[in-house]
């Protein structure tokens, strides 16, 4: 991956990161030694291209302990005080600060898809659920996205869960009708692609949510971009829609391109027009959980979405300072997000956005964020702060946001939740359980 140097400096800046609800700025002793060995180096990109900055290097970005204000502009000058001025302005600047300093910026092309049914079983449940797959083939790219779709019997237009997963389609169940992926896998599928054939059905219970009334869509996010860390952007998207006017440093990163991956998706789907477009809930877990949430907050069309153990760089806030730190989840997975993104390693105080903004850019639209009680590297607390004080967003739309129980949690009745179940890093039938129930009582 593209790195770069710029000089190291340490400035506590008189910009930017506005409005953060009365935080002081933190002293510059308070602040990481740029001595350390391995602090990363200014990702100084001035003008970088993006559309509404320029913003300042991290380094020069103040240090604040409070969480950066939902409503107040970057420059601190404005606040959006009602609906119009949020998404007049202000969810613009968001976004655009999220692609900036952390996520990368999509490519702006069109590129159309266009879908072609390859496969389809009417009784793949005999009495329950009809499969097919849709070959999604993305513009002129030379990339189609196989979407296996499970549709329950006697629903007409059905909400839909749209998921990527790991290893391939055949990871959600035995069955051969549903074709294996040819696309790169990655650890923990098998060793080879027959062998990953059911691995994750238990994640995947297609029956249970085809009784609920849900279809179910998946797709292999490899078919979009391998997460190979050894090929880097050689394959994939990445290759085949490259922004070359826009500054390297600040090009989408893996995260980002899966996210466009799940519009696209949608996109074949509502071609295919066999799902309702009002009802079309994204669902992700860990990485694809933080994958569903930036899908979520660029594309309206997602009514409800579900993060279930995003951890950093999804729902967890990085001023929590818990489980994954930025300065390892950017060593341990440099292609996520963009090249400025790792300059803030020990550095989280100076993020001049954090998690809570991103869930509120789906406002008023449903959020469910799930995590275990055991699964500390997902940093459960950090997730339920975010969650909290995303709640405002929601409440300009006049809605409730987060509903607190008598004893102070929250619950599965607002339309923005957190909910907690014992255990680890998993995708289990009590979460899918969850997922089932947030949905009823939107009313889905
Ligand atoms: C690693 C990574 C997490 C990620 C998880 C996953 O644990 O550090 O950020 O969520 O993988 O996707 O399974």
């Amino acid at each position: 991956m593209y790195r770069f140097g710029f000089g190291l400096m340490w400035v506590v800046g008189t910009f930017g990161c506005g409005g953060s609800d009365g935080a002081s700025d933190a002293a510059p002793s308070d602040a990481p030694s740029d001595s350390s060995s391995d602090a990363h180096e200014d990702a100084g990109v001035a003008d970088g291209g993006s559309p509404l900055g320029p913003y300042p290097p991290v380094t020069d970005l103040p240090a604040r302990d409070a969480l950066p204000d939902l409503f107040m502009s970057f420059d601190g000058t404005r606040r959006a005080s009602d609906v119009s001025e949020w998404e007049a302005w202000r969810q613009d600047e968001l976004r655009d600060l999220f692609a900036f300093y952390q996520y990368g910026y999509a490519p702006s092309d069109e590129v159309p898809v266009t879908v072609e049914v390859v496969v389809s079983e009417p009784d793949f449940i005999p009495d329950q659920v009809r499969y097919d797959e849709l070959a999604v083939r993305l513009g002129d790219l030379g990339l189609v996205v196989h979407v296996a779709l499970f549709t329950p019997h006697g629903v007409d237009s059905p909400p839909v869960f749209v998921a990527p997963n790991r290893c391939g389609n055949q990871e959600v169940t035995e069955d051969p009708r549903v074709r294996a992926t040819t696309a790169w896998q990655g650890d923990n599928c098998g060793s080879t692609v027959e062998e990953s054939r059911g691995v994750r059905a238990y994640q995947w219970p297609i029956s249970s949510i085809a009784e609920a009334g849900f279809a179910f869509a998946t797709f292999h996010e490899s078919e979009i971009d391998p997460d190979d860390e050894e090929h880097d952007f050689a394959n994939g998207v990445h290759a085949a829609l490259v922004d070359s006017a826009r500054d390297p440093r600040i090009r989408w990163g893996r995260v980002a391109a899966w996210a466009w991956g799940v519009s696209r998706v949608i996109d074949g789907l509502l071609e295919h027009g066999t799902v309702d477009a009002t009802r079309i809930a994204a669902v992700g877990h860990s990485r694809r959980g933080k994958t569903v949430l930036l899908a979520a907050a660029h594309d309206p069309r997602i009514a409800l979405v579900i993060a279930h153990q995003s951890g950093t760089g999804g729902v967890a806030l990085h001023r929590s300072l818990e489980g994954e730190t930025l300065e390892l989840i950017n060593a341990l997975f440099p292609s996520w997000f963009n090249d400025v993104f790792p300059t803030f390693a020990r550095r989280e105080l100076q993020t001049p956005v954090d998690q809570h903004q991103l869930i509120a850019l789906v406002a008023p639209r449903a959020v469910l964020a799930t995590d275990g009680s055991d699964d500390r590297w997902a940093d459960p607390d950090g997730a339920r702060a975010a969650v909290l004080a995303a709640s405002p967003a929601w409440e300009l739309y006049g809605a409730p946001g987060v509903v607190l129980d008598d004893a102070g949690a929250p619950t599965l009745d607002g339309p923005l939740a957190w909910h907690l179940r014992p255990g680890d890093h998993d995708l289990t039938d009590d979460d899918w359980a969850t997922f089932l129930e947030f949905a009823r009582r939107r009313g889905w």
